[in-house]
Parts: C-alpha cells; structure tokens; sequence
C-alpha cells in the first residue's frame, strides 16, 4: 500500500476582500501544515496560492487542452520568457516553432551567448510551441513538451473554438497560458515564485481597455511614485510584482562582461533564490553573498565583472541598515550600481536618490499600497541611459503592471503618508512595549536605543519603519504555539507585510522551512522568529492582544 496521502484542502480568510493578497491562518500547525504540504489552500499570496478566478482559466483550459497542468501568466510574451528561463540550461536543446517571437532568442542570445541552442524538432531536449489560435500543428502532435497560449496580436477570423475559454476570461488583454504536456505537475508550483510574472486576479475578470486610458493612469500613478521617490517619472517602471521589479533590476545590469553579483546583507527569500540559481543556469559566476553588514569586505569583493550591488533597507526580517553612503562611494569609485530595495523603509523614511543610489525597487504589495488587495512592483532608475535597456526588456516580455492594479495602487497611495506616520508612531511604541516583556528574549527594531542599527536609522530614516521581530524568551515550537494560536484582534495571523492592518507571521517557518539547520544559522535566523508588520489600529489594543498571548508563551 502506498504511503502518500492527498493534501487536504482547506479554506482560509483572504485578507484585503477577493482580491486579496494574504491569507489567516489561525494556528501554527496550520502554517507547519502548509509547509509540509499536508494541506493546500485556497486563497493567499498571489506568487504562492492560485487565486480562485485564476484557477477556473487554467483548470479550463487544462482541460480542454488535454494537457499535464496549466500556467496563467501576465503576458503571453512573459510566459515565452518564463518557460525559457525555467527549463533551459546551459547545453539545453530547444526547438522554437515559427511562432515564438524571434527577438527573445537572439536577445537571450546576445546576453548569455551559447546558452540556448536551437535545434530542430526532432533532436530538441524541449519542445516549445506556440499558438495564438487555439491549435497546435499537427505535426508534432503527440510530441509537445510545453504549449504557448496566447491572445497577443490575435486575428478574430483565424482563431479556433479553443481559443474562445481564454478570451472569454481574458477580454483581449493580453494572457499567456503555458500548457505542459509531458512534465510532472509538482513542477508548476516553482514556476510560479521567484521572478513573479504573475497574473493578476482582476487582470482576468476585465473588460479591453483603451489604450489611451491605461496609458493617462500610468503616467500620472508613475508622477505620484516619482515625486514620494525623488525620482523621474520617465524613469519609472511598473510591474506585475515586487519580484518582477527585482528581476527585471538585476537582469537589465548583467551583460557578457559585468556578469556578477554582490547581495549586500540579509534579502527577501526569492531575492536570494534569483541570485543563488541565475548563475548557475546561465553559467556565470556565483553571486557573493556578504551576509552581514561588514563593509570593508566588499571593497576586495568587486571585480571588473561586477554588475552591481543589491540591498535592501532595512533588511528583512531582521530590519538591518548598512552604511549606505558608504556603499554606494565604493560601488561608483569601481564603476557598479547599487540597486536598494526601498519596500520596508518605504520613501516616507528614506530616499535612496539622494544618497546617489542608482536604482530603487519596491514591492508596491506593501506599504505604498497599504491595504493587502493590490499586487504590483515598481523600478525606478537615476541614470536615463539605463532606461533603455529596461524599457526594452519590459517591452519584450510585456511585463506592465495591469490596468485594475493601477487603479487600486493610486486610490490607495493617497493616504501614504498618514498611513506611515501612523505605522512609524506605532510601531516604535510597540517595539519598546515588546523589548522590556518578560517573554522576550530579543527584539529587532531600529528605533531601540538597544539595537545595534539605531545610530543608523538617526543617519538615515525618518522613523523605524512598520516592520519588526522578535524571539520569543524560550522559542520552542510549544512555547511558539501557544503565543501564535492564543493572539487574537487586531492582530491577523498572516503573511506579507506593509498593510494598515497589523500582520503577525512566524516568518522563518513561512519563508524558510526548506533552510537546514546551518543555513539558518548563516542568516542569523531563529526558526521560531515572529515578524510582526504594524498597521494603524489604536496601538493600545496591538499592544493588548501581544500580551495576552505573551503572557501564554512564558
Ligand atoms: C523586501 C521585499 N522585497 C520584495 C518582495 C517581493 O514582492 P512581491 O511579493 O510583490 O513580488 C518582498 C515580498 O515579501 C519583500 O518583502
């Protein structure tokens, strides 16, 4: 008899309403259960969990197309990349049918020469064909590996019966599906995270817009993120995601000759998967890793093929700053950008620009948005001549941010600056409230006297930021339980981070589950660590709720 035993499915509260971008999970085994895939889930964050409406377009069409699994992605040119990017290593035969754009070829081509081999159909290792009419040749039936669906430029009168399920979903706005025909489904879960080429779930339930419309929203939601940033609205890219942002910063830098990376510090955890697997799979030099603040190391660490620096202010989850002025004197005197991720310090704090950094990235998931229902990322350069090389990319892999994000991201930027002074005030009350309980052994926060980036955060910020952690005094899994499951409102128990609302999340498990013992300690990480995003709720009540459940854990 077979051991294996199907996940469960559980249905769990989205916070931020149907488009919701996070979910409650009420208990730590739940999280623990999530995470050893005894349970799946219905709703939560976009680049982890399906959304519902999502689900019926891919399920449909995995259906109709008698296929392994189905991809929903952003674009139908996003999806091209993602499935180069996912399964073409170096040496890796490909066939590309005449309908696959040209220009990703020779433009992957010219960056990383030799990693794509183009073959013919029969010695291909992968097949990739596409169809922007619902068919595929008859020739290679039977033979597909992987199937491109798409809207993109699509002629009425040639399409099929078969195409109809997309449109009805999509409104012409520019879907891709990837069709799997002959992998395992276990795959398509890796697909979907690191890069974030994501769909949005409102992108899928809307009408064709003009054009001209999205295009009046963009400039003036681009105008509003420029001037919070100290920056140039030409110079300002939106995304589907914060990690599209990311990728979309590192990839543009990488060229045959500046092929390498430094990471600066501790990085959000798909920060560190895209710069620990691209150098492998695109066989250039590892990316050097200095993990903690040590600035003198990086002098010696920069090469003459180093791309650029990246970091995040303050890091996440452990909320460190690095002497940034520093840094970036380093970076220029060798010729390399230093591209921050601005998402916890939020532009309400710190303005990378004016400390002549080149390129700013944020998740505008989180505080710019603030109300846990938009999913998008933003770039935003100093120098225009690297805007080109980002706009053409972008431009390639249609990677925008969808109109429907773009209208909820610029209802909910107006309020920023309320939100996040609000959130600073609180969340440095909060902290010092944690740092002297009786239940905890350590608190991560800036704006203590006691932490040793304090100094840092004067120099720097404006305010701490909403974001901070903390180790329980004895962090047990039972002890961990018992504070997790007894905290009640305001407090929500799920991921993600920057909301208005206060969200608590055992973030190691949450991010880091897969990390052995070692790897953990190398971060700096505490299995059991709590971060806690704080929201505008009157802080008596946060405070309230943590110590009833503190006092549960001691
Ligand atoms: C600091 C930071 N940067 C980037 C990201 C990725 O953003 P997104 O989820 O919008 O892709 C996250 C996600 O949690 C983050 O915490």
């Amino acid at each position: 008899m077979s051991k294996f035993k199907f996940p469960e499915k559980r249905n769990v509260k989205s916070i931020g309403g149907f488009h919701g971008v996070s979910a409650i999970f009420p208990k730590l085994q739940d999280i623990i259960d999530y995470e050893e895939n005894n349970i799946y889930i219905n709703r939560g964050y976009p680049r982890f969990v399906t959304h519902p409406l999502i689900k019926v377009l891919e399920s449909e069409n995995k259906t109709n197309f008698n296929a392994v699994g189905a991809i929903a992605c952003h674009s139908y040119q996003s999806a091209i990349f993602l499935v180069i990017d996912f399964f073409f290593r170096k040496g890796n035969k490909i066939y590309f049918d005449e309908g696959l754009p040209i220009e990703f070829y020779n433009y992957l081509n010219k960056k990383f020469p030799g990693v794509i081999t183009k073959v013919s159909d029969s010695e291909a290792d992968i097949l990739v064909i596409s169809s922007q009419n619902g068919t595929f040749p008859s020739y290679v039936t039977g033979k597909i590996n992987i199937g491109l669906l798409g809207t993109d430029k699509l002629d009425n009168s040639y399409k099929s019966s078969e195409l109809n399920l997309l449109i009805r979903h999509d409104q012409k706005n520019n879907t891709g599906i990837i069709l799997i025909f002959s992998i395992r489904n276990a795959m398509l879960t890796i697909f979907r995270r690191h890069i974030g080429f994501n769909i949005s779930s409102r992108k899928i339930c809307s009408k064709e817009i003009l054009i001209e419309r999205k295009l009046r929203h963009e400039v003036n939601l681009k105008r509003s993120i420029a001037n919070l940033e100290h920056g140039d609205p030409n110079n300002c890219f939106l995304f589907p995601s914060g990690m599209t942002a990311i990728f979309v910063s590192i990839f543009s830098l990488l060229s045959i000759k500046k092929n390498q990376f430094i990471a600066l510090g501790s990085l959000y955890v798909d920060t560190i998967r895209i710069l620990e697997k691209w150098p492998k799979k695109y066989g250039l030099p590892e990316t050097i890793f200095i993990r903690e603040s040590i600035i003198e190391n990086l002098e010696d660490s920069i090469g003459e093929n180093t791309a650029g620096i990246i970091v995040e202010f303050p890091s996440n989850p452990l909320i460190q700053l690095i002497d940034l002025e520093k840094v970036v004197k380093i970076a220029h005197s060798k010729g390399v950008k230093v591209i921050v991720d601005n998402t916890i310090a939020t532009p309400y704090n710190f303005n990378p620009f004016d400390f002549d950094v080149d390129l700013i990235v944020h998740s505008t998931t989180k505080f710019l948005s603030g109300k846990n229902n938009h999913i998008g990322g933003v770039l935003l350069l100093k120098d225009h001549k690297i805007s080109k090389k980002i706009d053409n990319f972008t431009k390639l892999a249609n990677l925008d941010m969808d109109f429907n994000e773009i209208r909820i991201l610029t209802r909910n930027i107006r309020n920023f600056k309320d939100r996040m002074k609000k959130i600073n005030e609180n969340s440095a009350i909060v902290a010092k409230f944690l740092e002297n309980h009786k239940a905890i052994k350590k608190v991560y926060h800036p704006s203590l006297k006691s932490d040793p980036n304090h100094d840092l955060m004067h120099k720097y910020l404006k305010g701490g930021s909403g974001l901070l952690s903390f180790i329980l005094r004895e962090s047990t899994k039972k002890k961990a339980e018992r504070f997790y499951d007894n905290l009640h409102s305001p407090i929500l128990k799920g991921p993600s981070l920057g909301s208005e609302k206060t969200l608590l999340s055992p973030y190691v498990i949450m991010a880091h589950y897969e990390d052995s013992k070692e790897e953990l300690e190398n971060l700096g990480f505490d299995f059991y660590l709590m971060r806690l995003s704080v929201g505008i709720e009157k802080v008596d009540n946060i405070i309230k709720s943590l110590d009833h459940a503190l006092n549960f854990s001691n």
